[in-house]
């Protein structure tokens, strides 16, 4: 049992910010953020729904897989900027698509979103009860939660949308996925603060009071002990994904990181002791999206034809939670 990868699809939108134009917003330079990040620009939503950037990229999918709406069983969604309480972003995109015949779940594990989902997928598929082709949307609004006043967090991040088609296979994935939640504190950025009639609003805000930073919506992060963390998890959440795999990292062909800062993949995969040359950035252009970056990177690559039968290929994220998780799998 296991699976296969049939085709993916990236949307990011056309609005574009470049390091220059936080220059003219918060005390930067272009210099630091290059040098400190490895990101030259983002692209920008300007109030697209996240569910539509899903869309685009689930059409394009679905079109480069060969496989219909009407065909996928269960459709994932990852995101941590679903744009309603409720309904659920799959189930938008699953009326959006006309995929009548597929059920929907949405899933927020932050920048490891799209690894559990690709987990969740291939057990799904070998549970053996009818689902066989999964569609999963990596969504995210990052810079609705971007505070414009902070520089050490505003230049991180972009927006844009990367989904992938799954299907029964040949080649188990092998995972390794982790949680350390006494960190959760490290990153967050809060829902709306409780609003009803019978509630002083004073009363709600103090109650409210649950992470020690006050950030009002805004997204806080304590950059550097997430930057020292992530470093040491993803090198060992890689190392014990190829263990499971009976390989050794150097094995594989090809690793997509989660696109967070280029200095965190160029240690953790010094760690590794990996070639770099095996590794696939696009930071540069898109900085962080979130759950978005794998899918959007592995798109790119079937794109630029880079990925071949039957080649290994590790996916690695991190992110607020502190969640983690790795895959390895054959193409
Ligand atoms: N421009 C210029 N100077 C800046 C900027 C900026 N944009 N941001 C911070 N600085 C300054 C700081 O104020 C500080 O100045 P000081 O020494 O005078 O106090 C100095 O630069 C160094 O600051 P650090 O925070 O120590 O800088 P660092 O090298 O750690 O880089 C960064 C900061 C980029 C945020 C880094 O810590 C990082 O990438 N952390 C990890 C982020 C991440 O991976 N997040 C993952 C998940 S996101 C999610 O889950 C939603």
């Amino acid at each position: 049992m296991g699976i296969k990868i049939k085709g993916a699809g990236a949307y990011l939108p056309e609005k574009i910010a470049t390091n220059e134009d936080f220059e003219k917003i918060v005390d930067t330079s272009n210099e630091w953020i290059l040098k400190r990040t490895g990101i030259k620009q983002r692209h920008i939503s300007q109030g697209e729904f996240t569910f539509s950037m899903g869309l685009k990229a689930a059409k394009q999918a679905l079109k480069n897989a060969n496989v219909t709406a009407q065909q996928l069983d269960l459709i994932i969604v990852t995101t941590v900027t679903a744009d309603f309480y409720f309904p659920s972003m799959s189930n938008v995109i699953q009326g959006k698509l006309g995929a009548e015949n597929a059920i929907g779940i949405d899933i927020s594990c932050a920048c490891a979103g799209f690894v559990y989902a690709l987990d969740m997928a291939q057990r799904y598929i070998d549970f053996g009860d009818g689902i066989n082709t999964v569609l999963i949307v990596s969504a995210e609004n990052m810079t609705k939660t971007v505070n414009y006043k902070d520089r050490s967090t505003c230049v991180l991040f972009g927006d844009g949308a990367g989904a992938v088609v799954v299907e029964k296979g040949e080649n188990k994935a092998y995972s390794h996925l982790g949680v350390d939640g006494t960190q959760a504190e490290l990153i967050y950025a809060h829902l709306f603060a409780p609003n009803n009639c019978f509630t002083e609003k004073e009363e709600a805000l103090k109650n409210s009071k649950v992470f020690p930073n006050e950030t009002g919506r805004f997204m806080f992060m304590d950059g550097p002990v997430v930057y020292s963390l992530a470093v040491k998890i993803m090198a060992s959440s890689l190392k014990k994904a190829c263990e499971k795999a009976k390989i050794s990292p150097n094995e594989l062909d090809l690793i997509i990181p989660h696109q967070a800062n280029i200095r965190i993949i160029e240690t953790a995969i010094k760690k590794l002791g990996v070639q770099k040359e095996k590794v696939y950035v696009n930071i540069e252009k898109t900085g962080n999206i979130s759950s978005a970056c794998i899918p959007v990177c592995l798109a790119q690559i079937l794109k630029e034809g880079k990925i071949k039968e039957n080649q290994k290929i590790g996916l690695v994220g991190f992110g607020a939670g502190m969640i983690y998780g790795a895959t390895v799998f054959t193409f």
